[in-house]
């Protein structure tokens, strides 16, 4: 297994410790969270713990399934009591960059709605300054043209539409577009999240700026060190 798996299964690991009976789970997308859900899977089978998971994908979804995660959809009355999902990128404050996964918008509806939110990721994912990593934006597969032209004028980033492998335009989960942006540096992500959100056609941004308040951070040794928001 690689340094990097390696870290990324050790968090998911702890990860799932976090999880009590009773509890709501917000489950996100990612081979982080992969590991994470085998771990919960293990513990439903062989503890008999008693939870319910909210899926943020159709990739989620089948894999709980799988290991028979009992799954509810998101509701007022079924917030998550805690969300456990990966990251592109971290930086000191626990703002984040997702959305590789192409998840986002579920992702970010899920973080939102949950009592906790701990970020899981090997130590590659901390960085000093978010933007190295593409920024995904989800948007309305019309407004894809007119958007790339825009932000190329008003944001001076060249976006790159995602494709899947065929060479298709890759369509998520809620039938959106992705355009990635590779800004390389994001100094201000919270007003950067709020300047993409107005945009018309826009529908989610890849920032997840004061949502995590813990991360999991999986070292290369299979050692986790929990890391929280700079002042
Ligand atoms: C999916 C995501 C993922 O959480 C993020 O891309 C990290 O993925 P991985 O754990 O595979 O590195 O945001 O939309």
């Amino acid at each position: 297994m690689s340094n990097v798996n390696i870290g990324k299964q050790a968090a998911g690991e702890v990860a799932a410790k976090l999880v009590h009976d009773g509890m709501i789970v917000g489950i996100g997308t990612g081979s982080t969270v992969a590991y994470f859900i085998e771990a919960l899977g293990w513990r439903i089978q062989t503890e008999g713990l008693k939870i319910h998971g909210i899926p943020t994908s159709e990739t989620t979804v089948a894999h709980a399934t799988r290991l028979g995660i009992p799954l509810v959809p998101l509701t007022p009355q079924t917030c998550p009591d805690l969300t456990i999902d990966g990251a592109d990128e971290a930086n000191p404050k626990l703002d984040l960059i997702k959305g590789a996964g192409g998840a986002l918008v579920r992702e970010k509806l899920v973080a939102a709605a949950s009592a906790e939110f701990v970020v899981i990721a090997d130590s590659s994912k901390r960085v000093a300054q978010l933007g190295a990593f593409p920024l995904s934006l989800a948007v309305v597969p019309f407004a894809v043209a007119n958007l790339m032209a825009q932000l190329k004028e008003e944001f001076e980033v060249a976006p790159h539409l995602r494709l899947k492998a065929s060479g298709e335009p890759f369509v998520s989960d809620d039938g959106l577009s992705i355009l990635d942006l590779p800004f390389e540096r994001i100094q201000r992500p919270a007003i950067l999240d709020k300047r993409l959100k107005i945009l018309p056609g826009v529908v989610e941004t890849g920032i997840f700026v004061g949502l995590a308040k813990r991360m999991l951070v999986g070292h290369p040794d299979g050692r986790v060190e929990a890391v929280y928001p700079a002042e």
